[in-house]
Order: structure tokens, then C-alpha cells, then sequence
């Protein structure tokens, strides 16, 4: 794992240490051990799987409230405050789900992924971030180191070792750009950074930020976002919400 001390300088200024290379981030030492670990996809889950709507089951209360505190002002851009919250009750109930992953490792990291928005440019965020080839912008790679640093800011204050911190910006690192996932808590923390979306709180938004119709983009979150789904129960959660949203919506006659 790289440190601080042992990055390269593009991993500490706005590109992730795989951009810019040749190397596919498949090819990389984590991503093919996690992939031979896990040659089962979806991922079968080995504890409770819920797909009942996420409202039922907020996040922990308390745990992480100093966490939440300290990044108050980076919930406030592009609806981080909405999102992030949905996303963690999901990344909660993916941890439920495979309580073999580091539970503590994937809150944290969830709710601090998209920190980095909030030290972009907001005017590229809707102008690159969500047109075109998007994943690909470099407003993307931007954010996510941007993430880091906040992160690196924040965490050591809050108890948190170099160790932790630097497996935290590992996820963070790439969350939107790579394409595979390198660990099990990397994996859960993409499932729910795409969950939240499936909730007619997140097609609200989300739809909004595409320039779609709430009939539109369901059709895209079945089409382009369930197959991205990693983990057996984040497609019976997303699958479960998409019906449920799409009904409430009346996506089939609102077209
Ligand atoms: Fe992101
Ligand atoms: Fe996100």
C-alpha cells in the first residue's frame, strides 16, 4: 500500500497514481487478488440481505457525528448532504450483508468520497462532470483527489491511524474513474455510492444533474447501473428500489 512518503507526485496532486499510465487499474496487484478471491459475481452474501426502502433504516445514530461535523461545509455542494446520508444507510446494510468486510473502514470511507467536490471548481461540475464521456472527465479525477485531502485533513484529528487513513484514500482514490474494485470494502463502498440513486430522493437529483426525465433515467439505471453493481445484495437492493421508484414515479406512463 502507498503511503504519503512513497507516492508518486501525481497521486498527491489532483491525478490518481493509475491515470496517465498505460497500465490498466485491472491489471493492478489488488484489483486481480480481490477478482481471484471473489470469482463469483454478483458477489454472494453471507449475512442479511434488506431491500426494503432504505428510509427504514437510517444510518447508525451517533457513530460518526464528529466525522460529520468535520466536513459540514463539503456537504453543502452538489447535494453531498442527500447523498451521502442515503449512501452510508446503504453502505450499512451492505456491511450487514457481508460482515466480513471492515464495517468501520467502509462508513468512513463512504462518507467522505465525494468530499472532494466541494474544492473543484462548481461551475465544471455540471458542465464536465455530467456530460459526455463523464467517468472520463477530468473534473472526476480532480474530485477524488481533492477527497483524499480532505480526508487527510480530518481523520488524523479524529483518533484515526496513518494506516487507516491511507486505506480510506485508497477507496477514495479512483472511486468514479477506476472501473474495478480492489478490496471487499472498496466494492461495498461503490455499491452504495450507486444505491442511493435507485431512491426517488436520488432520481429526484440525479435527474436533474443529467438533464433526464425521471422516466429516462430509471431506464438508464437499469440499463447502465444495475449491471455495475459488485455484490449479489446491492443488485437485490437496487433491483427492489427501481420497481418501487419507477411505480411511485409512474415512469411507464409519464414518458
Ligand atoms: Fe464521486
Ligand atoms: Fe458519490
Amino acid at each position: 500500500m502507498s503511503t504519503p512518503e512513497t507516492q508518486t507526485p501525481e497521486a498527491r496532486g489532483t491525478t490518481p497514481a493509475w491515470a496517465g499510465s498505460q497500465t490498466d487499474p485491472a491489471d493492478d496487484p489488488r484489483a486481480v487478488a480481490f477478482a481471484a478471491a471473489h470469482p463469483v459475481r454478483p458477489l454472494p452474501a453471507t449475512g442479511t440481505v434488506d431491500t426494503t426502502p432504505i428510509s427504514v433504516t437510517p444510518a447508525a445514530l451517533g457513530g460518526l457525528d464528529p466525522l460529520w461535523q468535520a466536513v459540514v461545509p463539503e456537504t453543502r455542494t452538489r447535494a453531498n448532504d442527500i447523498h451521502l446520508p442515503i449512501s452510508l444507510a446503504f453502505a450499512e446494510r451492505l456491511c450487514r450483508a457481508y460482515p466480513e468486510a471492515d464495517a468501520e473502514l467502509v462508513r468512513v470511507a463512504l462518507v467522505l468520497h465525494d468530499t472532494g467536490w466541494a474544492h473543484v471548481d462548481e461551475e465544471r461540475i455540471l458542465s464536465e462532470g455530467f456530460t459526455g464521456d463523464w467517468r472520463k472527465a477530468a473534473i472526476r479525477f480532480e474530485h477524488e483527489a481533492e477527497g483524499c485531502k480532505v480526508a487527510r485533513r480530518v481523520l488524523p484529528d479524529l483518533g484515526y491511524s496513518a494506516e487507516f487513513v491511507d486505506r480510506v484514500c485508497e477507496i477514495i482514490d479512483g472511486h468514479d474513474t477506476r472501473h474495478v474494485a480492489y478490496s471487499l470494502e472498496d466494492a461495498l463502498v461503490r455499491d452504495a455510492d450507486r444505491l442511493w440513486r435507485f431512491d426517488h430522493a436520488g432520481i429526484a437529483v440525479a435527474a436533474t444533474w443529467f438533464g433526464m426525465t425521471p422516466a429516462v433515467y430509471t431506464d438508464r439505471l437499469g440499463e447502465e447501473i444495475i449491471p455495475e453493481l459488485i455484490t449479489e445484495a446491492a443488485l437485490a437492493m437496487g433491483s427492489a428500489d427501481l420497481e418501487r421508484s419507477r411505480a411511485l414515479l409512474k415512469t411507464g406512463v409519464i414518458r
